[in-house]
C-alpha cells in the first residue's frame, strides 16, 4: 500500500475500487481531475482487469475484494463498489461494516432481499452509504420541486432512446435486471424524486432488434415502455430503446403541471427549459452529474450529514422495489401494485 498520499499539504482521501470494468473506469476520470482523493486498492474477480487500471493508476490491485478489505483495513477511507448487481451486497455490507464509507453504484441490488441487507447494514452502522442515482445531483432536479411545489403535476414522461454498452452480465435477465434495471431504473428514481409514491405500474417489452449485439445473446428485450401511476394522481411514462451504436441518443423528461411544462435534457447536456408560473426557465447544469454526485460523496465524508443531492440506500431500495414490480408486469403483462420494501407486491 502506498503511503499517504498529499496534496499541497492537504491529505487526499485513500479510496478502493471494487469492480475495474465500465462505470470504475469513468469514476477514475472524474477522481483524478480532483485533488480531493485518490484511489489506492482496485480488486476485481479478473485479476488482469484489477493489475491493468491499478498499474495506471499506482494503485495495488487484488483479485478478491475481501483480501483487499482485509489487507488494507484501516488504510481506506472509502471504497467505490463497481460491481454487477447481483455482486453488490456483500462488499457494500462488508465495507460498511468495518467502518469504511461505500458509493455502490446503482441499481442498489437485484434483488430487494440484497437491497434490504444493505439498507439494513447501512443503518445499523451509520457508515455513509450513497447510491450511484447521479440524477439526485442536478441542481435542476432541485429547481424542478421547487417550481412545481404547490402546482398540480399531471404528466411526467421520461425517454432513454439510444446506444448503451453492451456488457455480458447485462445480456441476461437473471443477472442484471435487463433495461429495466440498466436504464429505467434512473428514470423511475428520477421521476419518485417528483412525482412521490408509484401506486401501480404496467410494463410491456419490444423484441425487434434495434441494436448491434450479437444474437441469441442473452434473453433481454430491445424496447420497453413502462406507465405508472403517482398518488397524487399524476401519470408517468418511460420509454426505452436501445439503438445501434452510431446513432446519436435521445435522453430526456417532460413534466406537465398546472401552471408548468419542463423539459430536462439529460445527457450528454443537462439543461432544464421550458415555462413555469409564467417565466421562461433556461438552465444548464454546470457540471455533469455523475462528477458532481462523486464530489459531494467526497465532501460528504468529513460531514456527520447525509447530503439531500445523494441517493440514500432507503431512497434507492424504494426505487428497486418500483422497478422490480416492473419487471412482473413485464413478465405477466398485466399491471401490478407496487410494494413497499421488504413486502410482496400485488399482481393488479
Ligand atoms: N451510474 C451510472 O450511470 C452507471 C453507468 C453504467 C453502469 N452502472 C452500474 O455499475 C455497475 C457495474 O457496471 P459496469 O458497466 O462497470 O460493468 P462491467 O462489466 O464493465 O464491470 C464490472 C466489473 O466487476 C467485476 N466483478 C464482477 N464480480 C465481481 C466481484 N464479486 N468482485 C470484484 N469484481 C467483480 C467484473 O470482472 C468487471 O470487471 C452496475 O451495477 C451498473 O448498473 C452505473
Amino acid at each position: 500500500m502506498p503511503a499517504r498520499p498529499h496534496d499541497g499539504g492537504a491529505e487526499r482521501l485513500r479510496l478502493g475500487l471494487i469492480g475495474a470494468g465500465w462505470i470504475a473506469q469513468t469514476h477514475v476520470r472524474s477522481i483524478s481531475e480532483s485533488s480531493a482523493a485518490v484511489v489506492c486498492a482496485v480488486a476485481d474477480v479478473e485479476p488482469a482487469r484489477a493489475r491493468a487500471l491499478a498499474g495506471r493508476l499506482g494503485a495495488q490491485a487484488y483479485s478478491s475484494w475481501t483480501q483487499m478489505l482485509d489487507q488494507s483495513s484501516g488504510r481506506l477511507d472509502a471504497v467505490l463498489v463497481c460491481t454487477p448487481p447481483q455482486h453488490h451486497r456483500e462488499p457494500t455490507v462488508a465495507a460498511l461494516e468495518r467502518g469504511i464509507p461505500v458509493y455502490l453504484e446503482k441499481p442498489i441490488a437485484r434483488t430487494q432481499e440484497d437491497a434490504d441487507a444493505i439498507v439494513a447494514a447501512a443503518e445499523r452502522t451509520g457508515v455513509r452509504c450513497a447510491i450511484g442515482y447521479q440524477w439526485h445531483a442536478l441542481a435542476a432536479a432541485a429547481r424542478i420541486r421547487g417550481e412545481l411545489s404547490g402546482q398540480r403535476l399531471g404528466l411526467l414522461v421520461g425517454r432513454s432512446i439510444g446506444p448503451t454498452t453492451s456488457r455480458p452480465w447485462l445480456l441476461h435477465r437473471a443477472q442484471s435486471g435487463g433495461q429495466l434495471l440498466e436504464r429505467a431504473s434512473h428514470h423511475l428514481d428520477l421521476q419518485r424524486m417528483i412525482a412521490g409514491r408509484a401506486s401501480t405500474v404496467s410494463a410491456h417489452p419490444g423484441w425487434v432488434p434495434l441494436a448491434d449485439r450479437e444474437r441469441p445473446d442473452g434473453d433481454i428485450e430491445d424496447v420497453i415502455s413502462v406507465e405508472l401511476a403517482y398518488d397524487g394522481g399524476a401519470r408517468g411514462a418511460i420509454h426505452i430503446a436501445w439503438l445501434r451504436s452510431e446513432i446519436p441518443g435521445m435522453y430526456d423528461m417532460t413534466i406537465a403541471a398546472s401552471e408548468a411544462l419542463l423539459t430536462l435534457t439529460l445527457d450528454p447536456q443537462f439543461t432544464l427549459s421550458g415555462v413555469s408560473r409564467g417565466h421562461r426557465i433556461q438552465q444548464r447544469e454546470d457540471r455533469p452529474p455523475a462528477i458532481a454526485a462523486m464530489d459531494l460523496f467526497l465532501e460528504s465524508l468529513h460531514s456527520p450529514d447525509h447530503p439531500r443531492r445523494l441517493c440514500a440506500p432507503r431512497d434507492a431500495a424504494a426505487t428497486l422495489a418500483v422497478a422490480l414490480a416492473c419487471e412482473r408486469s413485464l413478465r405477466s403483462g398485466c399491471p401490478v401494485e407496487v410494494g413497499q420494501p421488504g413486502r410482496a407486491e400485488t399482481q393488479s
